[in-house]
């Protein structure tokens, strides 16, 4: 799909049409990807941050935030909670907090790869070579970095540098991650103002050009202690709208731009739609979900935008309600860590065993019927 079409989608507004799209989406992700929807537990281990993102509520000038870092015994135990619950994959994120130290985040690394069966994601920021080569080493598979916006003026403008920290290219970065050998997610927001629908577009083309194995999108939403909270002052004419249809659209064309990523239905999205936002995600291209594991009195503080979506449930509640809504849809749980690198084609047929959820709506999903009655043996 090229920049015209891309166009095209992005400014559709008729129903009808845009069902065309979602059905598009959905068998691109149900023939690439299947219909397993992977879980990763997200643990947001440090609400620090030396970073003054004008989009983001944990930048370091917002000084009402109680700040805080989890000690290494308190992530491992989050990473516990992940392996009983079944996850394949945890994600360890966190502000640009130099006090999460090199040597720190590769000795919690290495002693979740020694205990438990998970892959470990990193989304720390921006850090050097050095951490980021030390991390690989110590075991972690993925990092995540939104790129944010592909318009660099743009992003330029609402991501400058920390009081110590020299801008870099973030581009660069996700290419060094993957030389790495990271496995690499990036993504963008939906709506930040003076972000146009063509830088959208821009935005696609970017995924696919980076081939990303992961991507993240979701709307923006305002923050009311941040530069961009209060106003639109940015905004104007071909303003694209944050909204959930908005991010929508950009779902199911990541989708069918880069048909083997893994894409998750993001929080924010459920944050617009608590009712139905993650299932509708799921519907129109995405395949994994992030229930958070963060303990309850860290995740209040972890506050990137307003009502977040998951913030008061405990890691069980989230993970019943993810399965619910997943198996509401006809979908099942992925098992393993569900990674896109090693994603072979054909994974759209279900494993023997694996029947999907009975009693499904969705088109191609058989129900489960009662066998014939069995005799009994009588000896
Ligand atoms: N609204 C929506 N998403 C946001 N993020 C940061 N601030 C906001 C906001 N106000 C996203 C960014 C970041 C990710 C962790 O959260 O894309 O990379
Ligand atoms: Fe820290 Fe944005 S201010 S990630």
């Amino acid at each position: 799909m090229e920049r015209g079409e891309l166009l095209r989608w992005l400014t559709e507004d008729r129903d009808e049409a845009l069902r065309e799209l979602w059905l598009r989406a959905d068998t691109v992700r149900r023939d690439t990807v299947g219909d397993e929807v992977h879980l990763r537990g997200l643990i947001e281990i440090s609400n620090r941050c030396v970073r003054q993102c004008w989009y983001c509520g944990i930048r370091a000038g917002n000084a009402a935030l109680t700040r805080y870092r989890m000690t290494a015994d308190e992530v491992i135990e989050g990473a516990q909670a992940a392996a009983s619950l079944g996850y394949g994959t945890v994600v360890l994120q966190g502000g640009e907090d130099p006090g999460l130290t090199r040597e720190w985040v590769s000795d919690v690394v290495a002693r979740i790869k020694a205990d438990l069966p998970l892959s470990v994601a990193l989304s720390l920021g921006e850090r050097s070579t050095r951490e980021l080569a030390t991390w690989r080493r110590a075991g972690a598979d993925r990092y995540l970095l939104r790129f944010e916006t592909s318009n660099a003026a743009l992003f330029a403008r609402i991501h400058p540098p920390g009081t110590d920290s020299a801008v870099r290219d973030r581009i660069g970065l996700l290419r060094e991650l993957k030389d790495l050998g990271y496995e690499v997610g990036s993504g963008s927001m939906v709506g930040i103002p003076g972000q146009s629908i063509a830088d959208i577009a821009e935005d696609i083309l970017l995924y696919r050009d980076l081939d990303l194995d992961m991507i993240g999108v979701g709307p923006f939403i305002p923050h009311p202690a941040t530069p961009l909270g209060g106003t639109l002052a940015l905004s104007g004419e071909g303003q694209a709208p944050a909204t959930e249809l908005m991010t929508y659209k950009v779902l199911a064309l990541a989708r069918v731009c880069c048909p083997r990523a893994n894409i998750p239905s993001t929080s924010a999205l459920a944050t617009l739609n608590l009712r139905e936002g993650r299932e509708l995600g799921l519907m129109r291209g995405a395949n994994v979900l992030m229930p958070n594991l963060t303990p309850l009195r860290y995740r209040v503080h972890y506050e990137i935008y307003p009502a977040k979506a998951c913030i008061r449930e405990t890691a069980q509640q989230c993970h019943a309600c993810m399965q619910h809504r997943i198996r509401s849809i006809g979908r099942h749980i992925g098992h393993g860590a569900g990674s896109a690198t090693q994603r072979s084609f054909g994974a759209g047929v279900p494993a023997p065993g694996r029947l999907p959820f009975a009693g499904s709506q969705h088109r191609h999903v058989p129900t489960l019927k009662p066998g014939p009655p069995r005799r009994e043996k009588s000896s």
